[in-house]
C-alpha cells in the first residue's frame, strides 16, 4: 500500500490506509497496545490487538516512545482518541526501535538545550518550526510580488559594520576576517545594478549579554532599495511585516493555537495602522506617561522599549534617533543635525524587530565616525566607491527573524525561535 500522511489519512476518515511515523505515546495491556503515532503532519491513535500479531507480539510489547513504524490498517472516527480518529492496525513493520527517550517531562532548560537535537521533535518545537518556515516562505513570496531580486553576499567580510565590540574574528589563511554582522554594505553595492534587492542569511554578533532577545548567530532578512527615502522605506517595512504575519496566521492557525496564541489577534494587528513616531516623541511619552526621564543622546534600552510599547497594541516605527550613537552609515538629518535619518520597528512585546535607515552619502563624515570607533576608513574603500560613481539616495533595513517569531509565537526566550541556538553560553549541539 502507498503511505499517506496522518493528516491525509484523517481527511479520508475511513477505509484501509498505510501511515508511518514515530511513537508519540504508548500504553499497553496483555491484550492490547495503544500507540499514538506522530508524523510531521499530526498525531493519531493506533490500536493493536494481540490476537492478530501472534509472532510479533513480543516485539510490539517492547516498543518505546520514538520508535519508528510503518502501519497498515482501517481508520475510523473515534471521539475519545486524541485527534479524533483511530486506526485498527492489521500490519506493523518496526523500522527502528528506540531506547528509553532521554526527554521526559520537567527537564530544565539546560538539559533541553543539551538534547536539542531530540527536543526538536516536541509538539512545541514542531509548531514553532512550521511557523518559521511559513513566515520565511511568505516573505519570499512578498518580495517576488514586489519585483525585488534576491542577492547573496559573503559571510566572511574584511571589516565590521555594526560596531567593533560585537564582531567575531576568524582566522583566514593567517589573516583576520570577520563573520557578517550585516549584509547591508554589499546590498548597497547591488542597488546600483538591481535597484531593489533583498536577502535572508546567517548573521553574527558577539553579544556579551545573556538576554532573552539576543543570539550570537541569527538570521537577518535584509532589504536595500535605490532612490527611496526614509518615509518610503519605513512604510515598506510595515507592509512586509504585515504581509508575512497575516499569511502565517492564516496558514498556521493550528500551530498558533497549540502555542496558546490566538491567530485572530495577529490578523487584527496586521489590519491596523502602525504608527510612526520620532525618538524625541518617545522621550516625551516616557516622561509624561511613565515618569521616566531619558536624556536625548542615547539609544533606547530594553527597559525603555518595553515601557513605551505598553502604550501601543501594534508595532511602532521610531525614527530620528540621535546621530551621535548610531552606526556610521546612518546619515545626519540636514533639517535637524543631531538626528539621524534612521528607524527601528518595535513590536508590542517591547523588542526591536527591525532596524534600518537612509544611507549616508557623506564620505568625509563616515570616515570621521569610523576613526572615532577605532576603525581604518581605508578598509571601507569599496563602500566609499559607491558614493563616487553615480551615487543616489538609498535606504534599507534588516528584520531579525527570530525576534519576529518570538513576538508572534509569544515565546519567553528567543532561543526557541531557532532550531539550534547560539549564545554566549550555548554552542552545542
Ligand atoms: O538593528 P540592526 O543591528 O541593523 C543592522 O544590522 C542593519 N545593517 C540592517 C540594515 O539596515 N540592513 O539589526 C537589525 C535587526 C534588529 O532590529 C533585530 O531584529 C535583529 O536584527 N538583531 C538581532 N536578533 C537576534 N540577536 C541579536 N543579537 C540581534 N542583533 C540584531
Ligand atoms: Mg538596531
Amino acid at each position: 500500500m502507498k503511505f499517506i500522511s496522518i493528516s491525509e489519512a484523517m481527511k479520508r476518515g475511513k477505509g484501509k490506509i498505510a501511515v508511518r511515523g514515530w511513537i508519540y505515546r504508548e500504553r499497553g495491556s496483555n491484550e492490547l497496545k495503544f500507540i499514538v503515532l506522530r508524523d510531521s503532519t499530526d498525531i493519531i491513535q493506533c490500536v493493536l490487538k494481540r490476537e492478530k500479531f501472534k509472532k510479533q507480539w513480543k516485539d510490539i510489547d517492547k516498543l518505546q516512545i520514538e520508535a519508528s513504524l510503518e502501519l497498515e490498517g482501517t481508520i475510523k472516527k473515534d471521539s475519545r482518541a486524541p485527534s479524533g480518529y483511530e486506526i485498527l492496525v492489521d500490519k506493523i513493520n518496526i523500522v527502528g526501535t528506540s531506547e528509553e527517550f532521554p526527554i521526559q517531562k520537567d527537564l530544565n532548560e539546560e538539559l533541553l538545550g543539551d538534547r536539542r537535537h531530540l527536543w526538536l521533535r516536541s509538539r512545541k518545537m514542531v509548531a514553532i518550526m512550521k511557523i518559521r518556515s511559513s513566515y520565511v516562505q511568505a516573505r519570499e513570496e512578498f518580495f517576488r510580488k514586489e519585483g525585488f531580486y534576491k542577492f547573496d553576499t559573503p559571510i566572511l567580510q574584511p571589516t565590521q559594520s555594526e560596531g567593533g565590540s560585537t564582531v567575531f574574528g576568524v582566522n583566514y589563511y593567517d589573516q583576520k576576517v570577520y563573520l557578517a554582522q550585516t549584509w547591508q554594505l554589499y546590498g548597497e553595492a547591488a542597488i546600483f545594478a538591481l535597484e531593489k534587492v533583498y536577502n535572508f542569511g546567517p548573521t553574527f554578533r558577539a553579544e556579551k549579554s545573556k538576554t532573552s532577545r539576543h543570539l550570537s548567530e541569527f538570521w537577518m532578512a535584509e532589504t536595500e532599495v535605490a532612490w527611496w527615502k526614509l518615509d518610503e522605506i519605513t512604510e515598506f517595512a510595515k507592509k512586509e511585516i504585515k504581509y508575512c504575519i497575516e499569511k502565517v496566521a492564516k496558514e498556521c492557525s493550528e500551530e498558533f493555537k497549540h502555542l496558546g496564541r490566538d491567530p485572530n489577534e495577529i490578523l487584527k494587528i496586521a489590519k491596523k495602522k502602525w504608527p510612526t513616531i520620532k525618538y524625541r516623541k518617545v522621550l516625551e511619552i516616557l516622561k509624561t506617561k511613565d515618569k521616566m526621564k531619558v536624556a536625548f543622546g542615547k539609544d533606547l534600552r530594553t527597559i525603555e522599549e518595553e515601557k513605551i510599547m505598553k502604550h501601543f497594541d501594534t508595532p511602532v516605527v521610531v525614527t530620528h534617533y540621535p546621530k551621535e550613537v548610531m552606526a556610521f552609515y546612518k546619515p545626519r538629518d540636514s533639517k535637524k543635525s543631531d538626528e539621524a535619518l534612521c528607524f527601528d520597528m518595535l513590536a508590542p512585546n517591547g523588542t526591536e524587530i527591525v532596524g534600518g535607515s537612509e544611507r549616508s552619502l557623506d564620505v568625509k563624515e563616515m570616515s570621521k565616525d569610523l576613526k572615532k570607533d577605532g576603525e581604518k576608513p581605508e578598509e571601507y574603500q569599496f563602500y566609499f566607491d559607491l558614493r563616487k560613481y553615480g551615487s543616489v539616495p538609498h535606504s534599507g533595513y534588516g528584520v531579525g527573524i527570530e525576534r519576529v517569531i518570538q513576538w508572534i509565537c509569544g515565546l519567553d526566550s528567543i532561543k526557541d525561535a531557532i532550531a539550534f541556538p547560539r549564545t554566549m553560553t550555548r554552542w552545542k549541539p
